[in-house]
């Protein structure tokens, strides 16, 4: 069934050779160029996938762009059953996309579930909210020296195309979240999948085009970020961006986007902070839930964890009593270059004094989880996001030299603050620059219709389930100019 469902993917060959869907067609690039994607599971090749050239994104975006007005003018209750329709099919595929996700980005297959199941949950709610988007009417006399001479009428249109460019980490479901929204908005869509998590954003393309996504409204084009990220983002038949990924890439699409609307998630390297009243079971808890599942490879994953001495020293055993009794604690990160580097980070660390409490070595694409104690706000280890499961413990003087910690940073995803006061908690939560703040819980982007949003280089623009909605769209008022 899965085979029939998705047969124009890719050829019958072992490791396959999967296409690229140019809006109209699956099929191979003129380029004759292929990446192959490597497990970072077992090193297997899980497929290859095409480079696509310059003409073959004009001749997608060009079916885009006709095809937009026509699904802008399509009722909304269609595109709505269509994007139902898209959900329950990603549910119906549930184990088999699973056990691709898995392989192919490295998840556990309870992750990989948990991933697909929230993308369709996502899909449904989208759909479901669209409906209660409204426009509104101005009256003029409000404003000094106007009579009611005139109406707005205010309505919310699409933008036009929008460009999905979607990270590793949540390949189906950080793509689902943007496309999804903007297809009901009334956008056409061209998806660029993560290279690693490609054949997961194909699978989930063909979802979109089975529903009955129509001809030119969703294309998906594959390749290295290196070599056709800078052509799309800047192309001009491309009206708005919307992006996941690091800081650095954020800030090289926003200057090559001048004038575009652009819905940035970017980097974190959220913070802990721990009052001596904390609950120091649960604190340990959600550390070792924050800081290592994934691999740490969450952009909302806890990075640090700051508090007095007498407090941290308190936390340290208990952090390192759970992890001892926890099995599977992670898997591997997404390649081995990635886990040399982090490992490279970890081994500078304690050489300017860090110390690791447990952890800090390497097997291929495995870093164990990791603890460093003795971390000074100084090193890369804080101030650079690792992408990896690493903790530092930052112990501070007081609170406040730990908020000028977090509001030093170049990143402001989140923060969490434990305090079995939430009194203290939601006072000490204004100080913090940050998008978010959680009182007593880990750093996280769920539930998904919780406005979830980056401050500094951590992003632009909000999403989750409304907001998103609002942000794929524009308002459009056209003015009845009506003498008295
Ligand atoms: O990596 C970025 C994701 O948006 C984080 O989502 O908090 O649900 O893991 P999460």
């Amino acid at each position: 069934m899965p085979a029939e469902f998705f047969e124009t993917l890719s050829n019958n060959a072992i490791p396959p050779i999967y296409r690229f869907f140019n809006g109209k067609d699956w099929v191979e690039s003129t380029s004759g160029n292929r990446i192959a994607i490597q497990s970072p599971v077992d090193g297997s090749v899980v497929g290859e996938i095409q480079v696509v050239t310059p003409s073959e994104i004009d001749e997608a975006l060009t079916r885009n762009v006709d095809a937009q007005k026509k699904w802008e003018a399509t009722p909304l209750n269609v595109r709505v059953k269509i994007v139902h329709l898209a959900a329950d099919w990603v549910m119906h595929y549930l184990d088999y996309l699973a056990v691709l996700l898995a392989r192919e980005v490295g998840k556990t297959i309870s992750e990989a579930k948990s991933e697909i199941k929230r993308t369709a949950e996502l899909t449904d709610y989208f759909a479901d909210e669209v409906q209660s988007i409204r426009g509104e009417t101005l009256d003029s006399d409000n404003f000094p020296g106007y009579d009611k001479g005139r109406i707005a009428v205010i309505e919310r249109v699409a933008h036009g195309v929008v460009l999905a460019i979607a990270p590793f980490n949540y390949p189906v479901n950080l793509a689902g979240s943007k496309i999804a929204p903007a297809l009901l908005m009334g956008n056409s869509v061209v998806f660029k999948p993560p290279t690693q998590g490609c054949i997961s954003g194909l699978h989930l393309t063909r979802i979109f085009q089975k529903a009955g996504v129509p001809e030119g409204v969703i294309s998906c084009l594959t390749g290295g970020g290196q070599e056709i990220g800078s052509y799309l983002v800047s192309h001009p038949k491309v009206t708005m961006v919307a992006f996941t990924g690091s800081s650095d890439t954020g800030m090289a699409i926003a200057r090559i986007a001048p004038m575009k609307p652009l819905l940035f998630e970017c980097g974190g390297n959220n913070a802990t902070i721990v009052f001596p009243d904390a609950d120091m079971n649960l604190t340990a808890t959600e550390i070792i839930k924050g800081g290592f599942s994934y691999a740490g490879q969450r952009c909302t994953a806890i990075k640090y964890v700051m508090g007095t001495q007498g407090v941290l020293d308190q936390l340290l055993p208990v952090v390192l009593k759970e992890m001892e009794e926890t099995t599977n604690l992670a898997g591997p990160v997404i390649t081995v270059q990635v886990a040399e580097n982090i490992e490279k980070i970890i081994k500078d660390s304690v050489a300017q004094g860090a110390k690791v409490a447990v952890g800090g070595h390497r097997k291929d694409a495995y870093i164990e989880p990791t603890i460093l104690t003795h971390v000074t706000p100084s090193m890369n280890i804080v101030s650079t996001e690792v992408f990896g499961p690493v903790i530092s413990f930052i112990a501070v003087g007081d609170m406040d030299e730990a908020a000028n910690i977090v509001n030093g940073q170049r990143f402001g995803l989140q923060a969490c603050v434990f305090t079995k006061d939430e009194g203290t908690g939601l006072k000490y939560a204004k100080l913090l620059d940050v998008g978010t703040v959680q009182i007593n819980g880990s750093p996280q982007r769920g539930p998904d219709h919780f406005p979830f949003l980056g401050v500094k280089q951590s992003g632009v623009g909000v999403q989750g389930v409304r907001y998103s909605l609002e942000a794929m769209s524009r308002i459009k008022p056209v003015v009845i100019n009506k003498p008295q």
